[in-house]
């Protein structure tokens, strides 16, 4: 055997590994080896590649961007017409729709296949010989664009199909979605630089579709699941007698699937499927705006046929739509903890997501002035999942003549203090301080929350109260307070008195990250607080560090020394907690860093992506636990990045550092050996 066949047999079996990774990873959703072994192939493969650029093929794993730019996308007419599906809207609209199918075709009960209706853009992929030759879109349903190279910049399409029994022409269809995770990430860039948002995860996937240059696209966190076939030589039928059945082939073929699918029977199993997924809805991690149910017999679904656009043989059955529009009353502005003045939106009440929406937030000016909300407008609501409510966009077309432009106040809301807008930040900010009524009252609820001090029952109705009446001024009027004063509270019982003071008398003996913490410092977190804890060791080394010791702390930078150096120089700070530890707040000292047996003592992680399993800051807390760090980013020091869905740049950065990823699956090992 020759040098050459040698590399070329490298090559060959990469490719083969790589793409094999791939069905795991994406299609069967079970990946067998860990992110950074698929990495080193990865890497390996591009290395040969370049150092042997005539084995380059198009369909290597490699090859997702490479393409140039375009002028403009050219024109694809679907052979097989890309079509749309009838709607509906309750229980009985479906019972409606079975009880005619049951009747044309003569039979008593119907089989479905029942599927997630995705939200994105449709898709249709043209694989010849098991090569991705074309992609397009839907556009009028005859005639398409052709989004080849794009389409191939997203991971979860294969750019050849795997085993040997596909037929020659075989086009495919599904959907193109954006996960809410990744365009949330997205939105907070564009936020953070200032640039336009994008009103939802579907406008997202088509705009990133529509990029002329397919490196934009690129950068987009885009997946695709298929479920119809479009033109196929030899005709479906060849393919399996079930629409069901022919999607568990293009499955074994590599093409990914809905897990969600199921085959249902009767217009019962189509509304117990609805409820099911309904209830799952918000846990996805993509958009869906219902489910569709297709007869699942091809000769059934021949029999039936189409009428005008659409198949008599499916149907889509909507969920309440997580937008609505509806009238932007007025804009009030909320005082936070740090005097952060955030716009919220009062609407017309609208029944949105499940829920009846009466606030949204709108951010801030920044994104207010990008969007150009005027208060009377018609605005786009939207509330998906578990997200905060938000005023997407705004309905020009609809603009009242009367509307008028959303003006930022000069003076708090609150307290009455000059409101500052400084260079370079979204957020315009109270200057009053403590002494503003709004500011005080979130640093109390601050500081007696469940990751801080940890004042069981503290609610913040009652903390509006507290400081409403006069009884807390500042945190450490909490320790002050007796059962009476409370009881002559409203809603407020002689119990729940007890309790309380109960409570604030557990909280009295806390640790030293958790008091920093608790003290609401600006930009100092949960890490940092512990950070700082571990360096300094006690409360008055702290307080008296100048800037360049603070930076010595790990994970301490210039704004974060900035912020606790000032905070400490503050007479009223000093003043407050000397007054807290007068209380007889204490903690453990000195509080060490993680002791060594600790099992993950000296190690240093970065989170990064969605888990599925846990949130990110019960990762992190998990990890800290074991003695680990936790740090935003990636050195040549971090010991490993742990990758959920959707992973953003720190996985590049990882292997360009030679710095290990895990998946979710390793980091929980991890945890359960910790
Ligand atoms: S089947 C002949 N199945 O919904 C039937 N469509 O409202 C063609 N969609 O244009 C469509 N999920 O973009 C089908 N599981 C699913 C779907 C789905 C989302 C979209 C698709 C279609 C639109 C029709």
């Amino acid at each position: 055997m020759t040098a050459g066949s040698d590399i070329e047999t490298e090559v060959r079996q990469l490719r083969d590994e790589i793409r094999h990774h791939n069905y795991r990873y994406y299609v069967l959703d079970d990946p067998e080896v860990p992110d950074a072994e698929y990495d080193r192939l990865m890497h390996r493969l591009a290395a040969i590649e370049a150092e042997h650029p005539a084995l380059v093929s198009l369909d290597s794993p490699t090859q997702r961007v490479g393409a140039e730019p375009l002028a403009a996308f050219g024109e694809v007419r679907h052979n097989v017409p890309m079509l749309s599906l009838g709607n509906a809207f309750g229980d009985d609209e479906v019972e409606a729709y079975d009880a005619r199918v049951r009747d044309r075709l003569g039979v008593d009960k119907v089989e479905y296949a029942a599927e997630p209706k995705l939200d994105g853009v449709a898709i249709s992929i043209l694989y010849r010989r098991g090569l991705l030759e074309r992609a397009a879109t839907r556009g009028d349903g005859v005639t398409g664009e052709d989004v080849t190279q794009n389409v191939r910049t997203v991971k979860s399409v294969p750019l050849r199909l795997q085993g040997v029994d596909y037929p020659d022409v075989l086009e495919v269809r599904g959907e193109i979605v954006m996960p809410r995770a990744g365009f949330e990430a997205f939105n907070a860039r564009a936020r953070a630089s200032g640039e336009k948002t994008l009103v939802n995860p579907r406008n997202a996937a088509a705009g990133s579709l529509r990029q002329l240059d397919p490196r934009l696209t690129a950068r987009r966190p885009l997946e695709v699941f298929f479920y119809a076939l479009g033109e196929c030589e030899g005709g479906a039928e060849a393919l399996g007698a079930t629409h069901a059945g022919i999607l568990e082939r293009l499955r074994d073929w590599g093409l990914r699937v809905s897990h969600l699918n199921a085959v249902v029977s009767g217009a019962a199993g189509c509304l117990g499927y609805y409820g099911e997924i309904g209830d799952r809805r918000a846990g996805l991690p993509y958009d869906i705006d219902g489910v569709v149910y297709k007869v699942n017999r091809l000769d059934q679904q021949k029999a039936l046929g189409f009428v005008s656009r659409a198949p008599r043989w499916a149907i889509a059955h909507k969920f309440p739509a997580e937008e609505e529009v509806t009238t932007l009353l007025d804009v009030e502005f909320q005082v936070g903890r740090t005097g952060a003045l955030t716009p919220v939106a009062r609407l017309k009440p609208v029944f949105v997501g499940g829920a009846t929406v009466s606030n949204a937030t709108l951010h801030n000016m920044d994104e207010i002035e990008r969007k150009g909300v005027h208060i009377g407008d018609q605005v786009i609501v939207r509330r998906a999942g578990d997200v905060i409510p938000e005023v997407a966009g705004v309905v020009l077309a609809r603009r009242p003549a009367d509307a008028r432009p959303v003006i930022l106040p000069a003076s708090c809301p609150v307290c009455g203090s000059d409101v500052i807008r400084p260079e370079g930040e979204a957020a315009a900010r109270c200057t009053g301080g403590l002494y503003c009524a709004a500011q005080r009252k979130e640093a109390i609820k601050h500081f007696a929350s469940r990751r801080a001090m940890d004042v069981e029952g503290l609610g913040d109705k009652l903390v509006d109260q507290l400081v409403e009446c006069g009884l807390v001024e500042h945190v450490d009027d909490l320790y002050r307070l007796d059962a009476d004063q409370l009881e002559s509270l409203e809603r407020m019982g002689r119990k729940s008195s007890e309790n309380l003071i109960e409570a604030l008398e557990k909280s009295r003996q806390t640790t030293m990250a958790r008091f920093i913490f608790a003290l609401g410092v600006r930009e100092v977190g949960e890490a940092t607080a512990r950070s700082l804890a571990g360096y300094f060791g006690s409360l008055e080394k702290l307080m008296a560090a100048e800037v360049d010791a603070l930076l010595e702390v790990p994970d301490v930078g210039p704004v974060v020394a900035g912020h606790v150096h000032a905070f400490f120089r503050q007479p009223h700070n000093r003043e407050v907690i000397e007054r807290l530890l007068a209380a007889r707040i204490h903690w453990d000292e000195p509080e060490i860093e993680a002791p060594d047996e600790s099992p993950l003592a000296g190690r240093s992680y970065v989170l990064t992506g969605t888990l599925s399993a846990m949130t990110r800051q019960d990762a992190k807390a998990a990890l800290q636990a074991l003695g680990a760090k936790v740090t935003g980013s990636v050195s040549t020091k971090t010991t490993a990045v742990i990758a959920g869905d959707n992973p953003g740049s720190k996985v590049d950065k990882a292997a360009s550092l030679d710095v290990p990823v895990l998946s979710e699956q390793n980091f929980m090992q991890l945890l359960e050996q910790g």
